[in-house]
């Protein structure tokens, strides 16, 4: 984080939280986190539950991301969501090409890098997720495989202000496998040789490995799945990265 202006920390909740449970879990995240200086956090809701999010966070520093965005603003896109009508209801911006939609959605780095265009058209910050598989490592494919998803992202929008990237070795999302790390640190600094903009760390951050992985050089805050389910972790993960923005 050597460098940030401000570390940047989401919750990926997936496929979790109705309505209902989105504005209880949100009026606590709001008492437990109140102001954290030196840290922008966001939570990213399903879209069923982004107005309650917006609705119990408004006025609060915390921001409200949408998981996914279709690149076309309305159409016969059944299941789809736009950017425009996310930007409608309040939302303040989107993940795109997490490797959840890349294995089982179909996403390619082209549609990703589409989706991410028409967001930042849009108005919508955008957190567009990278990351080789574990098979990509073994063959020594790493690099060429975050040369083809980075690459797709910069000719499409270049280093926008809004652009985020997260890195997330597949093998370390949802296993408890958190990359080192000094490996972290390196595919963060290979990433920004390729397109310089922040860059999220994910795959299996909690808060026992938040402060050493946010510590790296190169690493920008970041995207956090399974402990951000629970306010206490992720709030802790919050603490850890405001602790050493102050430092
Ligand atoms: P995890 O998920 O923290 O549960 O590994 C991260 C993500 O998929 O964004």
């Amino acid at each position: 984080m050597v460098g940030a202006a401000v570390a940047f920390i989401a919750g990926n909740w997936k496929m979790f939280k109705g309505p209902a449970e989105t504005a209880r879990f949100c009026d606590e995240l709001r008492r437990r986190i109140g102001a954290v200086d030196g840290v922008r956090i966001a939570v990213c809701p399903p879209y069923v539950s982004l107005r309650e999010a917006i609705d119990a966070l408004a006025g609060s520093p915390i921001a409200v991301f949408a998981q996914n965005a279709h690149w076309h603003e309305s159409g016969a896109f059944t299941g789809e969501v736009a950017s425009l009508m996310l930007r409608e209801l309040g939302v303040d911006g989107t993940i795109v090409g997490h490797s959840e939609r890349r294995q089982h959605f179909g996403d390619t780095n082209e549609t990703v890098a589409l989706r991410a265009a028409t967001a930042l058209d849009a108005g919508l910050d955008v957190i567009a997720c990278v990351g080789e598989s574990a098979e990509e490592r073994e063959k020594g494919w790493t690099e060429d495989v975050l040369r083809g998803q980075v690459g797709a992202l910069s000719d499409a929008v270049g280093a926008n202000g809004r652009l985020t990237i997260a890195y997330e070795p597949v093998w370390a999302i949802g296993t408890g496998r958190t990359a080192t790390p000094e490996l972290a640190g390196e595919a963060h600094a290979f990433i920004r040789s390729l397109l310089d903009v922040p860059i999220l760390y994910g795959g299996s951050v909690k808060p026992e490995n938040a402060a050493e992985l946010l510590a790296q050089p190169g690493v920008d805050g970041a995207l956090v799945g399974g402990a951000s389910l629970e306010v206490e972790p992720f709030a802790a993960i919050c603490d850890a990265a405001a602790r050493l923005a102050r430092d």
